[in-house]
C-alpha cells in the first residue's frame, strides 16, 4: 500500500552522481587521501572547491536589495541583455533582437521549462546515447519520453547519420521534434563538436523543419565557457543560427553553476533564437507561466550578481583572465590523463576537453567498487566510468589511468 499517486510509484532518483557523490565526500572527509573524481564542480590544485575571486568581489558589492528582495519571473531586461552579452559575445548584435531570455534555476530549470513547452504529454525528446541522465527523470516529470541517437560513428565523431534518421523517425510519429545537444564539452564524454559538424546541424534541422514540423534544438551549453577552442569558436557556431528557418527554433540553456561556479545559487538561463517573432513572443509566454508555476521566481542574488560581473568592465577583464587559468588547468589535467592512458592503454571515448572523461568498460560497478577499496570515487554509469578530472589535481590525474586500468584487466 502506498499513497502515492500511480506514476509516482515508480519515481526514485537513481542518479548514481549525486549518491556516489555523498559517499566520496563522506570518506574523503574522513580521509583526505581519499581521491573524489565524482560531482561535476571545479577543485583547485589542492583539492578546495574553485570559487572565482572576481565573483566573490562582486557578491560584495551587491546592495540587501539586490542580494534578497524578491526577483521578477523572466529576470530584468538588465540581466537579459547581459546574459545575451555573455553568451552572444561579439555576435550580440547580430542576435539581440533575435532572441530572449528566460531566468532560470540553473541550466536544470532550462531543460525542465523547454521540455515542457516544446513537446505534449507522450511525446518523446531525442537525447545522446551518452548522456547526464538527469534529462531522462526532467522528462518523466513532465510526462514525457525519450529516444536516443547515436552520439559516435564508426570514426569516432558526431554521429550525423544517425541523428537524421531518428528525427525523420520522430517527425513521422509526432510531428514534431525537440533534440538535444549537449556541446562543448559533452558530459560525460568531453566531446566537442567541430564546425563541419555544426554547420551540418544547423542544415539538418532547417531540411526537417521546411515543411512546417516544428524543430527545436535544445542547445544543452552548460560547459561552454571551458572549451578548449576559447570564447571565438564556440560562439561563431552559435552564429550559425542565424540561418535556421521560420519553424526552428534553438534554445541554449546557460548554466551559471558552470560559468560562474555558482552551483548553489541556482542560476541559469534558458536563451531562445528564432527568427520568426511569434517564436520569440510564444516563448515568452509559455516559459513565464512554466517558471511562475514551478519555482515562481529563479534567485534575485545569482542575476544581480551575473548582470554585475557581465556589466562592469574590471569585474568581467578580471573574471575573463581567472576563467582562462581554469581553463588551462582542466586542460593540462586532461593531457596529463590522456597521455598516461595512452602510456598503459587505456582506451577512452572520444574528448576533446570539459569537466569529465569517460573509459568504456564491460563492468562499471566491478570496476568502482575495486577502486573505492583504493580510495578512489569515480562514477559508474552504463557501460562506462567517468572520472570527474575537474575535481582532482594533475599528480592525481597521472596515477590514476593505471590504476583504472589495473580494476578493468582484474575483472576481465
Ligand atoms: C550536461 C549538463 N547539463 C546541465 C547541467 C545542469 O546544471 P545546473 O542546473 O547546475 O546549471 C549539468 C550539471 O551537472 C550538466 O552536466
Amino acid at each position: 500500500m502506498t499513497l502515492l499517486a500511480k506514476r509516482s510509484i515508480v519515481k526514485e532518483d537513481k542518479s548514481n552522481i549525486i549518491t556516489l557523490g555523498a559517499i566520496a565526500k563522506e570518506q574523503k572527509k574522513k580521509d583526505p587521501s581519499v581521491v573524489n573524481a565524482t560531482i561535476g564542480m571545479l577543485y583547485d590544485e589542492n583539492e578546495k572547491l574553485f570559487a572565482y575571486k572576481s565573483v566573490d568581489k562582486a557578491l560584495s558589492m551587491l546592495t540587501v536589495d539586490e542580494k534578497y528582495a524578491y526577483g521578477s519571473t523572466p529576470g530584468s531586461k538588465d540581466f537579459h541583455e547581459a546574459v545575451k552579452k555573455w553568451v552572444f559575445r561579439n555576435y550580440y548584435d547580430v542576435f539581440k533582437d533575435l532572441s530572449r531570455v528566460m531566468a532560470t534555476p540553473g541550466g536544470t530549470g532550462a531543460l525542465s521549462n523547454t521540455f515542457a513547452n516544446y513537446l505534449d504529454e507522450g511525446n518523446k525528446a531525442l537525447l545522446p546515447s551518452y548522456m547526464w541522465g538527469n534529462y531522462k527523470q526532467v522528462l518523466y516529470e513532465n510526462h514525457q519520453d525519450f529516444m536516443t541517437y547515436s552520439l559516435f560513428n564508426d570514426n569516432g565523431g558526431f554521429n550525423l547519420d544517425d541523428l537524421k534518421k531518428c528525427m525523420y523517425e520522430l517527425k513521422e510519429s509526432q510531428g514534431r521534434v525537440l533534440v538535444v545537444i549537449n556541446d562543448p564539452c559533452h558530459n560525460p564524454t568531453g566531446y566537442s563538436m567541430t564546425r563541419k559538424e555544426w554547420v551540418s546541424v544547423v542544415d539538418l534541422i532547417n531540411e526537417v523543419s521546411s515543411d512546417g514540423t516544428p524543430v527545436i534544438l535544445l542547445h544543452d551549453m552548460a560547459y561552454i565557457d571551458y572549451s578548449k577552442e576559447g570564447f571565438e569558436f564556440t560562439r561563431s557556431n552559435i552564429e550559425l543560427y542565424k540561418k535556421l528557418n521560420d519553424n526552428a527554433m534553438v534554445i541554449m540553456a546557460f548554466s551559471g553553476s558552470k560559468t560562474f561556479a555558482l552551483y548553489g545559487i541556482r542560476l541559469g538561463a534558458q536563451v531562445a533564437v528564432s527568427n520568426n517573432k511569434n517564436n520569440l513572443d510564444d516563448f515568452d509566454k509559455a516559459n513565464k507561466f512554466s517558471s511562475r508555476s514551478k519555482w515562481s521566481n529563479s534567485t534575485n542574488l545569482g542575476m544581480n550578481l551575473v548582470t554585475k560581473i557581465i556589466n562592469t568592465p574590471e569585474l568581467r577583464k578580471s573574471f575573463e583572465d581567472e576563467l582562462k587559468e581554469s581553463s588551462d588547468t582542466l586542460i593540462k589535467r586532461a593531457s596529463t590523463f590522456l597521455e598516461e592512458s595512452k602510456k598503459c592503454g587505456l582506451k577512452t571515448l572520444p574528448f576533446d576537453c570539459g569537466f569529465f572523461v569517460t573509459i568504456p568498460c564491460k563492468d562499471p560497478e566491478g570496476v568502482y567498487n575495486y577502486l573505492v577499496k583504493k580510495k578512489v570515487h569515480i562514477i559508474p554509469m552504463g557501460k562506462v566510468v567517468r572520472v570527474t578530472i575537474s575535481a582532482i589535481p594533475v599528480d592525481v590525474c597521472k596515477k590514476l589511468p593505471r590504476l583504472i586500468k589495473e580494476a578493468i584487466d582484474s575483472l576481465n
